[in-house]
């Protein structure tokens, strides 16, 4: 059968991944898009344009329920990536309804959605819900593995929680091949610039280059098991060719604070973060997640999934791309010679 992809959160920094992951393993994509004044594909720019694009791009939002079910119609997808989210902790306590209405109940418009169209077709449609580690919040267990209890500590935590019921209800009411991948933070040079990682990432190299003085940080001793999302997205590709539909923690097993990450990311641009790092109480949380630490066994084993990358290789990986924006961003700004020579 022809295999065709329709990923939601397809401009984010998963949905890039795995649309180019689904295009070189010779699957038709389409993504959905939500409409914005600015173009905002700046992650799949290499994807959609040339001659014949690779990735199919439709307009459409988790909150609109009726254009899901058109558009599912329309593309007949014989999987369904669910990766579109109000995905930022801090901004869900911010906006918690909205977060609810398309974190939460958007997964259940898609859900509904396909339920439609495959009683219709008689053609399945295998789903993936992203869920997350965000899910176990205060946690009762560590590590987290599948079978531990949720304790979500944010609005956008509680949301999670629901898609991932919702997805599980789904599967056992009406026996759709529906997936949760529960993931663990994983980053990127493609991570949005307002988590820790890439916040960090970004401003060390800027302050190599002297584009910028000071980064201004909360809780610098929370924990966390970072990966790589290039690495994360094929777990989600590999849960869909199981026979059976099943849930799956995907972590690399190993905890890093955001100190350490701050140490080794300013230490590989031979700087010392304590001269830089100043703590700024308005990125603190109404709650706070202290650690998360995940047991990837499961996955390990039945899906013959691991990381590929190590935390020193993923700061590399950041420092790296963020050193070369930073570069053209000292060279647009045309500066003094001694900043050139740094750069
Ligand atoms: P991201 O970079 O923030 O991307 C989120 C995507 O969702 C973007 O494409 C965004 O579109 C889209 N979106 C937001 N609201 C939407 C709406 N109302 N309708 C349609 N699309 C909408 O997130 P990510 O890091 O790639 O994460 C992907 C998914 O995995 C998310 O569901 C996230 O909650 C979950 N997750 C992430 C992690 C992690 O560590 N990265 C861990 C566990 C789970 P715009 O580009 O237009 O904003
Ligand atoms: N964003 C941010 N900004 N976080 C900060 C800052 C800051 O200035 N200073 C300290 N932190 C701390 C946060 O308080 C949190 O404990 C930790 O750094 C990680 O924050 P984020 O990078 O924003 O990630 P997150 O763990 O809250 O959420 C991410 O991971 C989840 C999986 O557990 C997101 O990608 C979620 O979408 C995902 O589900």
């Amino acid at each position: 059968m022809h295999n065709r992809a329709l990923i939601t959160g397809v401009t984010g920094q998963d949905g890039s991944y795995l649309a180019e992951l689904l295009i070189a393993k010779g699957y038709e994509v389409h993504g959905l898009r939500r409409r914005s004044s600015t173009f905002g594909t700046g992650r799949i720019e290499h994807l959609i344009f040339g001659e014949s694009p690779q990735l199919q791009l439709h307009y459409g939002d988790l909150s609109d329920g009726n254009g899901l079910v058109r558009l599912i119609r329309e593309i007949r997808p014989t999987e369904v990536y669910n990766l579109a989210a109000q995905s930022h902790v801090r901004v869900s306590f911010d906006q918690p309804a909205y977060t609810a209405d398309v974190t939460a109940v958007g997964t259940l418009r898609l859900l509904e959605a396909i339920r439609d169209v495959q009683d219709d077709t008689g053609e399945q449609i295998r789903f993936y819900q992203a869920s997350s580690s965000e899910m176990y919040g205060k946690v009762l267990e560590t590590p987290q593995k599948e079978t531990t209890p949720f304790y979500p500590r944010s609005p956008y935590g509680v949301a999670k929680v629901y898609g991932h019921w919702i997805t599980i209800n789904y599967r056992e009411s009406y026996g759709l091949h529906a997936s949760c991948g529960i993931l663990f933070n994983h980053e990127s040079p493609r991570r949005g610039e307002t988590f820790v990682t890439r916040k960090i990432t970004r401003a060390a190299t800027r302050i190599k280059l002297g584009l910028q003085k000071k980064l201004h940080l909360g809780n610098l001793d929370s924990q966390r098991d970072w990966g790589f999302a290039g690495d994360y997205v094929e777990a989600m590709w590999l849960m869909l060719q199981q026979d059976k539909a099943d849930d799956y923690v995907i972590a690399t097993n190993e905890l890093s604070s955001v100190r350490d990450f701050c140490e080794q990311t300013f230490a590989r641009l031979d700087l010392d973060y304590r001269e830089f790092v100043e703590i700024d109480p308005r990125y603190y949380r109404p709650a706070e997640v202290d650690l998360l630490l995940g047991d990837s066994t499961k996955a390990r084993t039945r899906l013959g999934w691991r990381p590929r990358t190590n935390f020193p290789q993923l700061v590399d990986m950041m420092v790296e791309g963020d050193l070369a924006l930073a570069r053209q961003e000292a060279l647009i700004q045309g500066l003094t010679p001694s900043v050139r020579k740094a750069a």
